[in-house]
């Protein structure tokens, strides 16, 4: 196999490779108030109970409104909705009402008081798990409590942060399954 010749490279960049991606928005309601915002640092720390972390700014709007409320939904966007994404993570919710500006549908969840994004191909509705880290990193562990997933396409072409205002589309797939004990599928 062939060997990379890497070069030093600015530590605080990283981020380009290492970003987990897709890109999210999180909706958020509270006290009669909603908002949106574009994530792109979040990561799954376990399967069941379904866990999640993520990173919220704390000058974001959003942060108040997650942290007072204790919920929110993470919507999975797909590439026809770049623009958006990019825009909605350009702007504060103290401005505008995102879900107006961009002409994105709230739908009701089940379980929490945010909405879904009518137009994003999966909405993860979350309550939270632990706020221990949120003073010190604003880092959020969420649990999901409810995901609902549009059935196609099957391989949704999510958007991935590269930094610099760059983003990749995933495609490509290729199936590795065979190379997988079953036990870690
Ligand atoms: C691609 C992209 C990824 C982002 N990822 C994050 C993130 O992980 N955490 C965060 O706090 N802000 C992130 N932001 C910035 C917020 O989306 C942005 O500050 C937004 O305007 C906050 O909106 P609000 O003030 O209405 O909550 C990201 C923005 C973009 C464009």
């Amino acid at each position: 196999m062939k060997i990379a010749r890497k070069r030093d490279f600015p530590v605080h960049q990283v981020r380009r490779f290492l970003e987990p991606g897709p890109v999210v928005l999180v909706s958020s309601a509270h006290d009669g108030q909603r908002d949106i915002m574009t994530m792109g640092w979040h990561m799954v720390m376990e399967f069941s109970p379904s866990l999640l972390a993520c990173v919220i700014a704390s000058g974001n709007r959003s942060f108040e409104l997650v942290r007072a409320s204790r919920q929110c939904v993470i919507n999975l966007p797909t590439e026809p909705l770049l623009d958006t994404v990019v825009r909605i993570g350009n702007c504060s919710g103290d401005e505008v009402d995102k879900f107006d500006a961009f002409g994105l549908t709230a739908q009701p969840a089940t379980h929490v008081d945010a909405p879904l994004i009518a137009q994003c191909h999966a909405s993860f509705e979350c309550r939270l798990h632990d706020d221990a880290l949120v003073e010190r990193y604003n880092l959020f562990v969420w649990e999901v409590v409810k995901a609902h997933v549009a059935p196609t396409p099957k391989n949704p072409r999510t958007v991935h942060y590269r930094g610099e205002g760059q983003f990749m589309v995933s495609g490509n797939e290729r199936s590795r399954r065979r190379l997988f004990k079953p036990e870690m599928l």
